[in-house]
């Protein structure tokens, strides 16, 4: 847990501020990493119009469920988008727009290259998720939410608050995130170890911090701007969604390690995934 007095009064505006801007330096320097491991293949792979990341074996679950649903017609987006992958990914199955938001500047350039040569019809802006522009209140007929999205946020409430206006009636969400358990193991606790210190706390508000880099891609490690994130009881997910006039319809945990940090023989006994899909009432 980082000491987080020297950045101000928890909660406070001020405080906020300096943790987005934090984070979005974090990303802009991840970005690079990123796309060094990744070598270009997205550059590629969106060069064919079968491609989607949703063909990734651990997203089969998600896939399956985006099968399903209609989206012609529909205006569709991520939040947060990162580098447009899964929006231009989704674009795929039939949405009429799509629209990617992310705090990076770094990712927002990289998404708008790779819509040119995936020639989906997907904007993207750079911005903080809960400051979206009041142009797309009631605009969205389904947004989605994809893992390691909702830790950057320090009050869900907040967060929902958006997905909410930005929805139309009877407008979806499907969110197929990391399972709070997982963040469990974020701080160094190693099972062989048995560093029980090194556990988060499931019941701790408190931002946590990546120190070295968020190159969960290529490994590398590097000294990185704070990147600020914090924990997310299952409890708070749900009533936060709730609480915004979303009604929940499909609720489901699953062992997919979508990370793939740990081996199949831990992987298969814990949560360390879950999908919701919800309904804007
Ligand atoms: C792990 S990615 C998740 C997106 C997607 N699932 C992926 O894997 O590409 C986290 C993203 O959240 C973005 N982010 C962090 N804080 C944000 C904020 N306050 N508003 C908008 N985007 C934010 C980061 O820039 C990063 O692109």
């Amino acid at each position: 847990m980082v000491n987080y007095r020297k950045y101000g009064e928890w909660g406070s505006e001020d405080m906020n501020e300096k943790i987005f801007e934090s984070n979005r330096a974090a990303w802009n320097q991840a970005t690079a990493y990123h796309q060094k491991a990744l070598n270009h293949s997205l550059h590629i792979g969106f060069q064919n119009p079968e491609f989607s990341t949703f063909k990734r074996e651990h997203d089969s679950v998600v896939n399956d469920k985006l099968k399903q649903i209609d989206f012609s017609g529909k205006a569709i987006a991520h939040i947060p988008c990162n580098n447009g992958r899964e929006l231009l990914s989704l674009m795929r199955f039939g949405a009429k727009e799509g629209v990617g938001f992310d705090i990076s500047d770094a990712a927002i350039s990289e998404a708008e290259e790779l819509a040119e040569i995936a020639k989906e019809n997907a904007r993207f802006v750079r911005t903080n998720a809960l400051e979206i522009s009041e142009t797309y209140t009631n605009y969205f007929d389904f947004i989605y939410i994809s893992h390691g999205s909702l830790q950057w946020c320090p009050n869900l409430d907040d967060y929902f608050r958006v997905i909410s206006r930005l929805l139309k009636k009877n407008g979806r969400i499907m969110i197929f995130e990391i399972h709070p358990f997982k963040y469990f193991f974020e701080n160094g606790f190693r099972f062989e170890e048995q560093n029980f210190n090194k556990l988060t706390s499931y019941f701790e508000t408190g931002m946590n911090h990546y120190s070295e880099g968020l190159d969960y891609f290529g490994h590398v490690k590097y000294e990185s701007p704070e990147g600020f994130w914090f924990m997310h009881k299952m409890s708070e997910i749900v009533v936060s969604i709730l609480h915004n006039g979303i009604e929940i319809e499909e609720f489901e945990e699953y062992p997919f390690d979508l990370d793939g940090d740990f081996d199949q023989g831990a992987a298969e006994k814990f949560p360390f995934s879950y999908l919701i899909t919800a309904k804007k009432k």
